[in-house]
């Protein structure tokens, strides 16, 4: 046990507090640190949103919110915006305060030497390097920690749901969008689709489309429908737009399905050329192999100019084909291929007839992808439901019938009995001009986590296993992109796939 973790100063373990219903005060100003934190819910991937509101007195001294991965925290924003002397002050913040050294120094420590007195949290967090340490630091700093429970603590889970999912899972939340007639329909026989669902709810699709940090769509529904798949501010919903730092927006990266490679045949440009999704940010075309990716990774030897395999890499009869020249990337269930300057190409472990998409989430979550959002057609989006592995499901309805005929916007096996059917527990609506939006969700849980040791994630920079896999994924996707700016202690370091395997499940 880490110093101080599970012992009981005054009442109660360490890093425990019990959710309370919060007082008319406590839960306005919580309520106002909430909206801070809603300001950057669609630019602060791969970090939670939080928002923190300082109060004494009755007098709002500072408050801020996160804005990006690798700018100040919330806590760190309100301080900066008191300027000054905040000594005996509450801190109202959505998530629990961090201890770790991450891309910032811990925020517990900040509000300590700051020489708060008390801090109201919306929610724990269940990143496996905070999981109550930050809490159990501002305890035996002598800080009192009040936890908020009831409705305000489910609307400080909902705000960051994709986040605490992924971080626990190491797989993104997946969020599938379809836009139907009322009668289940995406498009007539003849393939015409354009428009079924209204301009506003299209508009609400460029909000998921922003939210998203990965877009996973197919070869069948590029070669139909020729999409760019791209966030549009100018379409963007007025809501979304109120105090969005549009200079923040990323497009997100874009994986094509395409098992068999189509589009990547004998390395030829030309056969994206005539594809907008290919012509814009990044994509990668995802082909299915039934080669060993573990043994490849196994032999990958990173170097200054990528990664390449120290051995030939054998062939064999079936699947996508490694190509030790191209390669840029690997681990223990994915290769990465250079395939233009732009777009990769991403082998994965094939299931039957069809890319793994478990093994596409795990890439994903690997490089730190909170939100997967899949747009495409009937198959592919039934292939995740059906597999379970959709968070959340989004179904713009419109008020017409395309008769049995026209192509349904699902293809899912019949369930033996109505008990066997697949059933998501919740269910919202929403009225988007003459259009429902139906949302299907699963319930907000969050996780029991353990968090690592405290010797590790307090107060010294980490060493810890799981930062270790981040650093060896993140290299990865740094290679893949070509963004690496290799170091020398990277050079020529063996990337066994034991030592990642390993790693990854710590
Ligand atoms: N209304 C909407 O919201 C919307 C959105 C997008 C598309 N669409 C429409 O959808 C139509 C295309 O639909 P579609 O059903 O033919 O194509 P689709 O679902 O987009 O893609 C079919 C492909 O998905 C891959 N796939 C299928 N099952 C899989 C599994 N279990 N695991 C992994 N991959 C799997 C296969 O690719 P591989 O063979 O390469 O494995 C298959 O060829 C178009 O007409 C388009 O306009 C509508």
């Amino acid at each position: 046990m880490a110093k101080g973790e599970g012992k009981k100063k005054g009442k109660g373990k360490l890093g425990v507090v019990k959710p309370v219903e919060l007082n008319e005060t406590d839960a306005h100003y919580l309520k106002l640190a909430l909206k801070e934190a809603k300001r950057g819910r669609y630019t602060t991937s791969p970090n939670p949103a939080v928002g923190c509101v300082i109060v004494r007195d009755g007098e709002i001294l500072g408050q801020g919110f996160h804005h990006a991965a690798g700018q100040p925290h919330a806590e760190i924003m309100a301080l900066r915006d008191a300027g000054g002397d905040v000594a005996g002050a509450c801190v109202y913040v959505t998530l629990e305060p961090c201890c770790h050294y991450g891309r910032t120094p811990p925020c517990a420590k900040a509000l300590i030497e700051a020489g708060v007195k008390r801090v109201v949290i919306g929610s724990r967090d269940p990143n496996p390097k905070v999981a109550g340490g930050g809490i159990a630091m501002l305890q035996e700093a002598g800080i009192e920690v009040v936890l908020a429970g009831g409705k305000l603590n489910e609307r400080c889970l909902k705000l960051n749901r994709a986040f605490f999912k992924s971080i626990t899972t190491n797989r993104p939340f997946v969020i599938t969008k379809l836009g139907m007639s009322i009668d289940g329909k995406i498009a007539l026989s003849d393939g015409t689709s354009k428009w079924i669902t209204n301009e506003d709810s299209r508009s609400d699709g460029q909000r998921l489309r922003l939210w998203a940090d990965v877009l996973i769509t197919t070869a069948a529904t590029v070669r139909v429908d020729n999409p760019r798949y791209n966030v549009r501010i100018d379409e963007l919903p007025a809501e979304v737009m109120t105090g969005l730092d549009t200079a923040l927006i990323r497009q997100p990266p874009k994986v094509v399905i395409d098992t068999h490679g189509t589009f990547c045949q004998d390395y030829d440009p030309e056969l994206i050329k005539p594809y907008s999704i290919f012509s814009q940010g990044e994509s990668f075309i995802a082909v299915g192999t039934k080669q060993n990716l573990a043994k490849i990774h196994e032999a990958v030897v990173a170097t200054e100019e990528g990664a390449v395999p120290k051995l030939p890499v054998s062939r064999v009869k079936t699947g996508w084909k490694v190509n030790a020249e191209r390669i840029i990337a690997s681990g223990p269930n994915f290769v990465v291929e250079r395939f233009t300057d732009r777009v990769s190409i991403l082998v994965l472990p094939q299931d039957r007839d069809h890319v793994s998409l478990e093994a596409l989430l795990d890439f994903l979550g690997s490089k730190e992808m909170r939100v997967a959002m899949v747009e495409a057609g009937a198959a592919l989006t039934s292939a995740f439901l059906n597999q379970g592995l959709v968070d959340e499901c989004y179904c713009y309805l419109a008020p017409m019938f395309l008769g049995a005929t026209a192509q349904s916007g699902l293809k899912l096996p019949e369930p033996p009995t109505l008990q066997a059917a697949q059933r998501f527990a919740q269910m919202d609506c929403k009225v988007i001009a003459d259009n429902v939006l139906v949302v299907l969700s699963q319930p907000l849980r969050l996780p029991a986590v353990k968090r690592t040791s405290r010797k590790k994630t307090a107060l010294s920079p980490a060493k810890t296993a799981s930062a270790s896999a981040k650093k060896s994924a993140s290299s990865a996707q740094k290679a893949a992109t070509g963004a690496a700016k290799k170091t020398s202690a990277s050079r020529a370091k063996k990337v066994t796939a034991k030592k990642t395997a390993s790693k990854a499940s710590s």
